[in-house]
C-alpha cells in the first residue's frame, strides 16, 4: 500500500529513513487513521487513490457512532478540498446512494460479486467524505435502541458536527482544508443545518472548520413552497387531472407538517388513481421491478413522500444507460460479511440488516424544520458559496418546488437565465443571483448524478471553481 500513499506520507518516510535510518514501521502515522485504511474492497478494480472507512463516536454516554467512507481524490489529494456528501430520506444512506450510484468512484455490479468504476466520479475533482447520518442509517448505530424512535433534524445536525470535529482529529491533514457540504433531497435540511452548526462552532472555536460553501440538489427547503411547487409540477406535467389539482389547492394547507384527512385522501387519489405505475423520482424512466432476492415484484408500494428510493412496479422496459435497480445490488453487496470486514463496518453486530433506507427512522422522525430559508439568509450573509441544482424530471422534490422556495429569498439577479452546456448539449438552465447560483439539469431525475453523470460532474467542477456554468 505504500505505493499509493500520498506524497506527504511518502516524503516523511524518506526523511525518516535518511535521518534516522529506521524501518518504515517507525514512520509517525496516525494509528487510528491507519486502522481505517481500506486495502481493497471485495471485487474492486485497482485504483490509485486512498480510501478509509470506519466509525467516529459522537456520543460516548449512550454509545452512538457514525460511519463514514472517505475516497480521496484521484490526483494530488492534498491540494483538493474535502467534500462531504449526505443523502436524505430522512433515513437513507450516502453509502447506498451517493457513494454507490451517484458521485462515488464505484458502482456495484448486477450480481453483487464486485464493483466497477464510475467514469464520472466526483473524486476526480475532490476528496469525498460519505457520511451515514443520523445513527440508524446504514452502518451508523446507537447502543440505545430508543434513538431510532426520537431522532430528527436537531440530533442529526448536532451529531454530524461532532462527527466532523472528531473525524478531523483523526485525519489531521484535513484540519485546515477547504470544506464543502453537499447532498440531495432531505439533505436539503441536513446541509444548511450542518452549515449553521459549523458557523456557530467556528464563532467560538480556536480551530474553526474551513467551511467554504454548500451545494444541494432536488432539496427539501420550505414546506409551503415545496408542496405548492410539487402539486403544480404534477399538474403541469399532466400527471393529475385539473379537478384533482384544484381540489388539492383548495383543500390542503401546505404549511402544515401533517395534512388533514381530506387532503391526505386527495394525495392518495392522485397517486393511486392518476399517476399510474411510474417512477416518481424520474417520471420518464422505467421503474425497478426487482426484489433484493432476485424475484420480480408486481406490488404497488405506496409513495413515501421524501424517501429517495424508488417504488416497485411491473416491468416497463429499459432506458439505456440507467439501471433502475441499482440499490438492490448495493443491499446485497454491503450485507456481505467480507465486505463489512474490509470496510471496518458493523463491528458491534448490529441487530438488523444494512438497508439503503431505514423506514423506522423515517416513520418516527421527531422534528423537522418548516423552512430552511432563514439559514440560507445566514449563509449568504456569511459569504458562503451556495449552489442549488435540480433534476427537472423529478416529481418528488421537483424543480418548481425549488424555484418557488428560492424566489422567497428575493435575491437580485447577477447573471440572467441562460442555457448551460456540457459536450455541446444543453445540460440545463441556470441563473446566478446575488448569493446563490441556481441550475437545472435537463432530463435528470431526483438523483441527478445517477441519471446525468457527465452533466453532474460539470456542475460539480464549476461549483468548486466558483465559476458560472459554461455558456457553450
Ligand atoms: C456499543 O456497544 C458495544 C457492545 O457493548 C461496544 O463494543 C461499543 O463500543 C459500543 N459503541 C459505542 C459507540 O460506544
Ligand atoms: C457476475 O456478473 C459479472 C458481470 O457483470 C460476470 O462476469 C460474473 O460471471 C457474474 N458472476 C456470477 C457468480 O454470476
Ligand atoms: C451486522 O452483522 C450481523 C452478524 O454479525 C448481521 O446479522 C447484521 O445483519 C449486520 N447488520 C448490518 C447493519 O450490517
Ligand atoms: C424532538 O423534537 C422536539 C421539538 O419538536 C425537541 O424539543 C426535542 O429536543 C426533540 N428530541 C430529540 C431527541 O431531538
Amino acid at each position: 500500500m505504500v505505493r499509493v500513499r500520498s506524497k506527504r506520507i511518502y516524503s516523511s518516510m524518506v526523511f525518516a529513513l535518511l535521518i534516522l535510518s529506521v524501518s518504515s514501521s517507525d514512520v509517525p502515522v496516525n494509528e487510528e487513521e491507519e486502522a481505517d485504511r481500506i486495502s481493497a474492497l471485495p471485487g474492486q478494480p485497482k485504483v490509485s487513490f486512498q480510501q478509509f472507512s470506519g466509525y467516529v463516536t459522537v456520543n460516548h454516554a449512550v454509545g452512538r457512532a457514525l460511519f463514514y467512507w472517505l475516497t480521496e481524490a484521484t490526483h494530488d489529494p492534498l491540494s483538493k478540498p474535502l467534500v462531504v456528501w449526505l443523502n436524505g430520506g430522512p433515513g437513507c444512506s450516502s453509502v447506498a446512494y451517493g457513494a454507490s450510484e451517484e458521485i462515488g468512484p464505484f458502482r456495484v455490479n448486477k450480481n453483487a460479486t464486485g464493483l466497477y468504476l464510475n467514469r464520472f466520479s466526483w473524486n476526480t475533482a475532490a476528496n469525498l467524505l460519505f457520511l451515514e447520518t443520523p445513527a440508524g442509517v446504514g452502518f451508523s448505530y446507537s447502543n440505545r435502541s430508543g434513538d431510532l424512535f426520537d431522532t430528527g433534524d436537531r440530533r442529526t445536525s448536532e451529531d454530524s458536527l461532532k462527527f466532523l470535529i472528531r473525524w478531523m482529529d483523526r485525519f489531521a491533514r484535513y484540519k485546515n482544508r477547504e470544506v464543502y457540504l453537499t447532498g440531495e433531497s432531505y439533505a436539503g435540511h441536513y446541509v444548511p443545518q450542518l452549515a449553521r452548526q459549523i458557523m456557530t462552532y467556528n464563532a467560538k472555536s480556536k480551530h474553526p472548520i474551513n467551511l467554504k460553501g454548500i451545494m444541494v440538489g432536488n432539496a427539501v427547503t420550505d414546506n409551503y413552497y415545496d408542496n405548492l411547487g410539487t402539486v403544480t409540477y404534477w399538474w403541469s406535467h399532466a400527471m393529475i387531472s385539473d379537478k384533482t389539482f384544484h381540489e388539492l389547492m383548495h383543500t390542503c394547507d401546505f404549511r402544515r407538517q401533517k395534512e388533514s384527512n381530506e387532503c391526505e385522501s386527495l394525495y392518495s387519489y392522485a397517486m393511486d388513481q392518476e399517476f399510474g405505475n411510474i417512477d416518481q423520482y424520474n417520471i420518464y424512466a422505467p421503474p425497478c421491478n426487482l426484489n433484493s432476492d432476485g424475484t420480480f415484484s408486481s406490488a404497488t408500494t405506496r409513495h413515501s413522500m421524501r424517501l429517495p428510493h424508488r417504488p416497485q412496479h411491473p416491468i416497463l422496459g429499459q432506458l439505456s444507460g440507467y439501471d433502475p435497480c441499482t440499490e438492490k445490488y448495493a443491499e446485497v453487496y454491503y450485507n456481505r460479511p467480507d465486505v463489512q470486514r474490509v470496510l471496518h463496518a458493523n463491528v458491534t453486530k448490529i441487530p438488523y440488516k444494512w438497508t439503503a433506507c431505514s423506514e423506522i427512522l423515517n416513520r418516527n422522525w421527531n422534528d423537522t424544520a418548516v423552512s430552511v430559508l432563514p439559514i440560507y439568509r445566514d449563509m449568504i450573509a456569511a459569504g458562503l458559496r451556495i449552489w442549488v441544482f435540480s433534476g427537472d424530471v423529478d416529481s418528488v422534490v421537483p424543480v418548481t418546488a425549488t424555484r418557488y422556495s428560492l424566489a422567497q429569498l428575493k435575491l437580485a439577479t447577477k447573471i440572467s437565465w441562460y442555457p448551460w452546456y456540457v459536450k455541446k448539449q444543453v445540460g440545463g438552465w441556470t441563473e446566478v443571483y446575488e448569493g446563490v447560483t441556481f441550475a437545472t439539469v435537463r432530463g435528470a431525475g431526483h438523483e441527478v448524478p445517477l441519471f446525468k453523470p457527465r452533466a453532474a460532474l460539470q456542475l460539480f467542477k464549476s461549483f468548486l471553481k466558483g465559476e458560472p456554468l459554461p455558456k457553450s
